[in-house]
């Protein structure tokens, strides 16, 4: 059996993320690492915050911390979010560790030695206030083509013209806002991108069938235009430094550009796991000579580039076999109220505000949901209210509600074994095959909304029959028929809560253990990859069952109105 490799794009360091990130990347990756366990099969789920990088560097200095201290207190924040969202990492590493410092050295070398790098000499803004070098973003001054005085070096908000530093009128440092800069000349490693358009054309269409329309669209994009060089090295003190032995030490101080890192960090992240959890080399075994892993990345679309184009050149210039990405997962932007969730901007909902207002599987239902898989999709508080009303509330809480609190009051909180099924449950059975198969499909190729539509067509098909079958109208006549309908209701539930499992994990296990206990380490609720026909069937008659508390309470109108005024 294949093993599954999967990675979510790096969160950046510099502060919580918003529930845009979330949903574009670490979320999705969650639900089909644990799908893909559910399924029995070996997974590595692997994540890591992006340490580093100028925007890393101004952080910690407003912060008033120093980077390694400020790193190390965000990467704790980070993971203790995660971990309250249930995103269910085998390792959440760090691109500032040693090992990554080691196999980006080595990856570097490689393309050295293969003779895919080059110095060449670039000219650099330095600022003398700061007593360093700016990248051209932070370098601020009047646009020449339109005058507006808040243009950035590498670009005009204002007009949208591509600028060079060296353009702007009255140039200053947009950290310091000192005039004292100057330009210098700076030595840089270039990667030979340009040597690897055919190899890279061969390969993306190796994936014409797999890869999102999305994805493959971005990559040959990039082809198309040409593939510039790219300068991998950056005059900065923060990073994984240039090692002597390349170049004859003229990089000395230098070191690797953050989108150079960053990547390799998956695999040094499966190291870290490794090193952390006495695994040896196993490491290596899911990233080098890997025939039997299928590896799946989960990214935003404007990570696509880098995962399509960046990381495989360095990975086909290293000449050894490292793993290439198989399946990539790419997300569009989901908005805000009609705009865009922005960090700097404090703009939208963040991760730890969010769990303030619900708990984590509300959250994690809703976006993933709603996720922008084939185009933008927009976050409002009244759709999130409404969708949560009703398919959590209205569908499933109530399905559960209504069948445990009933077999309470009339069967003495006990499966009850009376009567046998009949059409009526063979064909909630016949369809809930159909669906099931169909929800696992969509998960397979990961289309998540699809899925999630899948499933809630489930608990609706579920709710319908009970509807049909009304055990609370039947127990006045027909003792047997009543048990009949609390059976199935029971054992609907039971697989419900297998089903949401990947999505929701801890509704999942609150259904779950209403109904049949759950093994201490059982850390996974498999996939009932059976006929439903047995899967419907399976509580023993006379098994005690709870009612859990009511599974999601619906938000009140004034509650959504507090949330817009909060977060308006
Ligand atoms: O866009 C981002 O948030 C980046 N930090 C993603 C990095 S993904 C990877 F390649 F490391
Ligand atoms: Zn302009």
């Amino acid at each position: 059996m294949n093993r599954v490799l999967i990675t979510s794009a790096l969160p950046y360091i510099n502060g919580v993320k918003h529930l845009g990130n979330l949903v574009g990347s670490m979320l999705p990756a969650d639900i089909f690492a644990r799908y893909s366990r559910a399924r029995g099969r070996e997974t590595l789920f692997i994540c890591a915050t992006d340490e580093h990088g100028t925007p890393a560097e101004l952080a910690a200095l407003e912060a008033g911390q120093d980077v390694a201290t400020y790193c190390a207190e965000q990467h704790e924040i980070q993971k203790a979010l995660g971990e309250r969202y249930g995103l269910s990492w085998d390792y959440f590493g760090r691109s500032s560790s040693i090992q990554n410092r080691e196999i980006t050295q080595h990856f570097a070398r490689q393309l050295w030695k293969n003779g895919h790098l080059e110095v060449r000499t670039t000219r650099q803004v330095y600022s003398n206030a700061e007593k360093r070098f700016l990248p051209d973003r932070y370098v601020i001054g009047t646009c020449p083509h339109c005058g507006y005085e808040r243009a950035r070096g590498d670009q005009c908000e204002n007009c949208t013209r591509v600028l060079d530093p060296t353009d702007l009128i009255n140039p200053r440092s947009a950290v310091s806002n000192s005039p004292d800069i100057e330009i210098r000349d700076s030595a840089h490693l270039f990667l030979k991108q340009s040597l690897f358009v055919e190899q890279l054309r061969t390969w993306i269409d190796s994936h014409d069938k797999e890869w999102p329309a999305l994805a493959l669209s971005i990559a040959r994009k990039w082809l198309d235009e040409g593939l510039k060089d790219r300068g991998i090295t950056r005059d900065l003190e923060w990073g994984v430094p240039v090692p002597d032995d390349i170049a004859d030490g003229q990089l000395k101080g230098k070191v690797f550009y953050v989108w150079f890192d960053a990547p390799i960090e998956y695999i040094a992240a499966t190291k870290e796991w490794a090193d952390a959890n006495g695994k040896g080399n196993i490491w290596k075994s899911w990233w080098h000579d890997a025939n039997d892993v299928t590896y799946w990345e989960f990214m935003g679309k404007d990570n696509v580039p880098f995962h399509t184009v960046g990381f495989p050149v360095t990975i086909m210039g290293s000449g050894e076999p490292w793993k290439l990405v198989d399946r990539i997962k790419g997300f569009n932007w989901m908005n805000y109220d009609g705009g865009k969730f922005s960090t700097s901007g404090k703009r939208g909902v963040f991760m730890d505000t969010a769990l303030e207002l619900l708990p984590a599987d509300a959250w994690r239902y809703y976006l993933i949901a709603n996720a922008p898989e084939s185009a933008d999709s927009n976050f409002t508080w009244d759709h999130f209210a409404g969708v949560l009303n009703k398919d959590l509330a209205d569908v499933l809480g109530n399905f559960v509600n209504r069948v445990t609190k009933f077999c309470i009051a009339r069967f003495d909180g006990k499966v009850p074994g009376e009567g046998v099924y009949g059409e009526d449950e063979n064909t909630l059975i016949a369809e809930m095959d159909r669906r099931v198969a169909q929800y696992a499909e969509f998960m397979e190729q990961a289309e998540f909304r699809k899925a999630l539509g899948e499933l809630r067509a489930i608990w609706v098909t579920g709710n319908e029959y009970m509807t049909r079958a009304a055990p609370w109208t039947h127990i006045k006549t027909d003792r047997d028929k009543a048990a009949v309908g609390v059976r199935m209701g029971l054992n609907l539930i039971h697989v419900f809560s297998h089903l949401c499992w990947p999505v929701m994990p801890s509704m999942a296990r609150v259904m779950h253990l209403a109904i049949q206990p759950i093994a201490d380490n059982a850390e996974v609720l498999p996939w009932p990859d059976y006929p439903m026909a047995k899967a419907l069937d399976e509580l023993e008659a006379g098994q005690p069952i709870t009612a859990p508390d009511v599974l999601f309470a619906k938000i009140a109108d004034e509650q959504i109105a507090e949330w817009k005024a909060r977060f308006g």
